[in-house]
């Protein structure tokens, strides 16, 4: 029988219910995250990621489909999925009157586990994410990067194969982003797999090995990172910005004209050509200008970011 996957869900639909109508927060999603990947699951405000993940987690039911995890289904093994996973909510899940060290004990003892060897691995935890000082302070004084990294120390503390993170850096400061970009490298190579929600694409960029795009709860596209970045790069514009004088209405036609460029913008100092990807546009950009007589300073054919070629691969629209 072959190796199940870490993660398989299919068809997976949510529906909350309203007083005059519900959401569809999750519209037949499928993917599957193989064992030591670490997924990377993006998308917008309110596309259907925590909803997404807390189904992996069974704190919440789906209306209809199925999700596995480590081949347990959540609906039918609860149990067993919960013993193999870490989960690290979006919101704060500690009890705010209990102390740190407290917080994890109980988080260990809800997994079976009990005794000196709870204690003393809920010690290092805290100690490994930088908590060992605020280990007996009571949790409602902690600050946001500390509940964050506390949460992350209760989605470890049974040492789980599989690890359910709601953008764990979500409203960190940037060595807060890098502290948990390097501890999911680490745990990664310590062969855990990783799934975990963001809105940030460099974040996902940078960690993920496999990324699954949602949108209004729909799955627009999973893919290796390497090759998603091929595809949205493939789709982004083509941009030659020009230093020149400002050319006149019926040049900026003739520049129109020419084939597969879709928009020219003004510039302070000149003007932005925007072609279709896979254009070569510079050159005949540049035969118009001259023939026209505008005087011609620079002209710099310009990359576009990954970031603005992922929103030109949703449409432009916001994401
Ligand atoms: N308890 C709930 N009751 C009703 N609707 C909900 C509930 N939780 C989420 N929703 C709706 O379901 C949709 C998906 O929400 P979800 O929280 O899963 O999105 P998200 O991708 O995690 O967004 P964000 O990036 O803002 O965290 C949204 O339209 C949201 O308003
Ligand atoms: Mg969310």
């Amino acid at each position: 029988m072959p190796t199940p996957m870490a993660i398989h869900v299919q068809g997976l639909r949510k529906r909350y219910a309203g007083f005059r109508s519900g959401v569809d927060a999750l519209q037949g999603v499928d993917f599957d995250v193989a064992r030591g990947e670490v997924f990377g699951f993006l998308g917008p405000n309110g596309a259907g990621k925590t909803t997404t993940l807390r189904i992996l987690a069974t704190t919440l039911s789906p209306t209809a489909g199925t999700a596995t995890v480590s081949g347990h289904d959540v609906r039918k093994e609860p149990m067993a999925v919960r013993g193999s996973v870490g989960y690290m909510p979006e919101k704060s899940g500690a009890y705010p009157l209990l102390t740190g060290i407290q917080n994890l004990v109980y988080w260990g003892h809800l997994q079976d586990m009990d005794g000196s060897g709870l204690k003393d691995r809920a010690r290092a935890l805290l100690k490994e994410l930088g908590l060992e000082e605020a280990a007996d302070r009571k949790v409602k004084t902690y600050s946001h990067g500390m509940s964050r990294r506390l949460l992350m120390a209760q989605a470890l503390v049974h040492d789980p194969p599989i690890l359910l993170l709601d953008e764990p850096a979500g409203g960190l400061d940037p060595q807060g982003i890098r502290f948990f970009r390097d501890l999911v490298k680490r745990l990664q190579g310590e062969g855990k797999t990783i799934f975990l929600s963001s809105h940030i694409l460099s974040e996902v960029e940078q960690t993920c090995t496999t990324v699954g795009i949602i949108h209004k709860g729909k799955m627009l596209a999973v893919d290796r990172m390497t090759a998603l970045r091929q595809r949205i790069g493939a789709s982004a514009l083509v941009r030659v910005e020009v230093e020149c004088d400002i050319p006149s209405q019926p040049v900026v036609q003739q520049l129109m004209a020419i084939p597969k460029v879709r928009m020219v913008y003004q510039l302070p100092d000149g003007i932005r050509v925007e072609a279709e990807s896979g254009a070569d546009i510079a050159d005949e950009v540049a035969r118009v200008l001259v023939t026209n007589h505008v005087r011609l300073r620079a002209v710099r054919p310009t990359e576009a970011t990954l970031e603005e070629a992922f929103m030109s691969f949703f449409g432009g629209g916001p994401i």
